[in-house]
């Protein structure tokens, strides 16, 4: 969900909805009613809290701040404002969820035509899914409504075990399609046979491209055809089971899950989703009310596919057939799902049977216990599959070893790799920390690769652990803890939440919080440690020089979501800084809470982030003394920096003064 906040005009078949407008939601909409429609909210203090509906919960840790117009979850972290609430509630665009904003509150929108390019280029896009949706009618009318739909197409579902509420539910239908039946109609409807040849629903020469099929209507996310798959009648060998629609416009195969329109929901509130290969196995499972369920549709999983479920949810069980291929299948896809950072299970069906048939012979009872014991994480899975006849052979063994060994250094999580590193310890009985070393030989291996092929990480997110280095992992995190334990990241951070919360204040009648931090550190932007909170300052260097009136909305809904995610989590734990206030002892207990005193706050902060720093280029200042004292001397330059020296030692005394804090060293 990639917006843009640079220009406040979003598109939509209906045209642009006006800066103005959108100004006028943001400023009507209250976070506390647009949550309370969809979560219970009580009243704590001047909060509200509730069940997350983003994951499972018994106790609520789920906060509504209507001061802040933000909510917060601290069990998952999910946080936003109320129009942000609405984009992950309902898997909406971000116009989407003004719009519905919008019409909570009766706000008329002011809608700005679109250009003629991006008018013709949506149109171009509606007209496909509408004809989509045409036919998606006209199969499932012919499928009811038809002597030969009900007869032939009708019939194959019921003997398949389909109930009319789940072939209605899925859109199913049926095409004879000998007369070229829907060209025909279509064209009477006026829907030209360009568009429809676009959307692969006629052939070249005119006819229609699915020709006595049932039919399997594909949605996207939000629930619009895209395409279809067809499956056919006859035991023919040599037709095709299933016909496809062809790539096009607006259906892009590797994309495409299909059923994740009908189990987003399901897999939101399960916190899970089942991946299978075939149409039916989705309709099957989901009628029998395991509904979070999508399918691939026989191709092998995508990063794109996966990306997808992630969306919804961090953990995927593949259920696939337990032959040779869907082995095959089965252990490439769940590499794919390691390195996307999701977890993954692996259940094999077996006996020859797919989820559909095994559903349908053991009944759900039995196949909801067989999923429960089947499920494996991947080191069971491989374990299992291989140990079979690796068990007496050393040199299977190692084989068996190197795989795992492989698969955990493709997983981007150290903590998760430290877990699964234990797992693998005891099955093979190996010492952890030979498989920590083979696991770090690969993981600088692979970073080399990726490092030829001219690949640029980004750096890391709030909260998560930075990428491995290429001299393993353990030294970056070493690294990152002596900067938090030199405290530089905290005071980062500190100066980040002041302008982030404050920055727009009033500090003298001249000057802002921000204007006035900004120009106490012109000459330390450098400094910093963190590019997260680098590029706060930044970024609101930016907002004062073209003149913009900024606020803390602005980086909630900022366009970067490493920024508006940082906003969220530091505008929604004000405990934090308080805590190391004392701790810092700058704290007076006679202070309001910083919330309430910006002032107080500001100029702390800004002492503290000075003296920090200051210590810092005093410390590198007294290294090159000590390097220069040892050879010999160019004393102009020893001199010049004693003088530094001296200068620095008085600047942090004032500094120190200033904050109160007592200087030990
Ligand atoms: N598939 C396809 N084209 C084919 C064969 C298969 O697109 N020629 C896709 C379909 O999405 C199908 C899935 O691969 O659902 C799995 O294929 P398969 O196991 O052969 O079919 P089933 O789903 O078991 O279909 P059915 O139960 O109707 O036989
Ligand atoms: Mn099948």
């Amino acid at each position: 969900m990639v917006f843009s906040l640079s220009s406040n005009i979003y598109f939509s078949p209906m045209g642009y909805i006006s800066d103005k407008s959108v100004q006028q939601i943001y400023d009507t909409a209250k976070v506390e009613d647009v949550v309370g429609d969809f979560v219970h909210l009580k009243r704590r203090g001047i909060n509200y809290i509730g069940l997350c509906p983003f994951h499972h919960e018994k106790t609520p840790s789920f906060n509504v701040s209507p001061v802040k117009g933000i909510f917060k979850c601290f069990g998952c972290s999910e946080g936003g404002d109320a129009v942000q609430f609405v984009m992950k509630m309902e898997q909406c665009s971000y116009p989407e969820a003004l719009r519905w904003v919008a019409n909570k509150y009766n706000i008329e929108l002011e809608e700005i035509a679109p250009s003629t390019e991006q008018m013709e280029k949506q149109q171009a896009a509606d007209s496909l899914y509408i004809v989509n949706g045409f036919a998606q009618e006209y199969f499932t009318s012919q499928l009811f409504d038809t002597d030969y739909g009900r007869s032939v197409g009708l019939q194959y579902f019921k003997e398949r075990g389909l109930r009319e509420e789940t072939i209605r539910r899925f859109g199913l239908g049926y095409s004879n399609g000998i007369n070229s039946d829907l060209v025909q109609t279509a064209l009477t409807k006026g829907y030209e046979l360009p568009l429809m040849q676009k959307a692969g629903l006629a052939s070249t020469a005119g006819k229609d491209f699915f020709r006595q099929r049932v039919m399997f209507p594909i949605h996207n996310l939000s629930g619009k055809v895209l395409g279809f798959g067809g499956r056919t009648l006859s035991s023919d060998k040599k037709t095709p089971k299933y016909l496809n629609t062809p790539e096009s416009e607006i259906y892009h195969k590797s994309k495409i899950l299909y059923g994740i329109s009908q189990a987003k929901k399901a897999i939101i509130t399960e916190n899970m989703c089942y991946m299978v290969e075939g149409y039916m196995d989705v309709i099957t499972l989901s009628q029998a009310g395991i509904e979070n369920v999508v399918a691939s549709s026989g191709t092998s999983l995508t990063v794109g596919q996966i990306q997808l479920v992630k969306r919804f949810s961090p953990n995927i069980t593949i259920l696939y057939d337990g032959d040779a291929a869907g082995i095959k299948a089965a252990l490439r896809g769940l590499e794919l799902v390691l390195e996307q950072d999701m977890n993954v299970k692996v259940a094999l069906i077996p006996d020859g049977e797919d989820p559909d048939s095994y559903l349908q012979k053991v009944g759900i009872t039995a196949f909801k216990q067989f999923l429960e014991a089947e499920s494996a994480d991947f080191i069971l899975f491989k374990t299992r599959l291989l140990l079979k006849d690796a068990k007496n052979d050393p040199i299977k063994r190692a084989e068996l070893v190197k795989e795992l060994v492989e698969t955990i250094s493709h997983i981007p999580d150290a903590l998760k790799r430290a877990v699964y590193v234990k797992d693998c310890s005891v099955l093979m009985e190996i010492g952890e920390q030979i498989l920590h070393t083979e696991i770090n030989k690969r993981i600088s291996a692979q970073l080399k690769k990726e490092h030829a092929a001219g690949e640029r990480k980004e750096g890391p997110t709030e909260g998560e652990l930075p990428p491995p280095t290429e001299e393993g992992y353990s030294v970056q995190v070493e690294e990152r803890q002596a900067a938090q334990s030199t405290g530089h990241e905290f005071m980062e951070k500190d100066i980040a939440r002041i302008l982030i919360q404050f920055g727009h204040k009033e500090l003298s009648e001249t000057e802002t919080v921000a204007e006035f931090i900004l120009l106490n550190m012109a000459d330390l932007i450098d400094e910093f440690d963190s590019e997260l909170y680098a590029k706060v300052v930044e970024i609101y260097l930016e907002y004062l020089t073209e003149g913009k009136k900024t606020s803390p909305e602005l980086f909630i809904q900022h366009q970067d979501p490493k920024i508006s995610k940082l906003a969220v989590n530091l505008l929604s734990t004000p405990y934090e800084y308080s805590h190391n206030w004392e701790k810092l002892n700058v704290y007076l207990s006679s202070q309001k809470m910083p919330d309430e005193n910006h002032e107080a706050d500001t100029k702390s902060g800004i002492l503290r982030f000075k003296l920090k720093k200051v210590e810092r280029i005093m410390e590198r200042n007294q290294q090159e003394i000590k390097l220069l004292q040892g050879k010999s001397v160019d004393l102009e330059e020893l001199m010049t920096l004693l003088k530094v020296q001296n200068k620095l030692i008085q600047l942090r005394g004032e500094i120190a003064i200033k904050s109160n804090t007592v200087v030990l060293k």
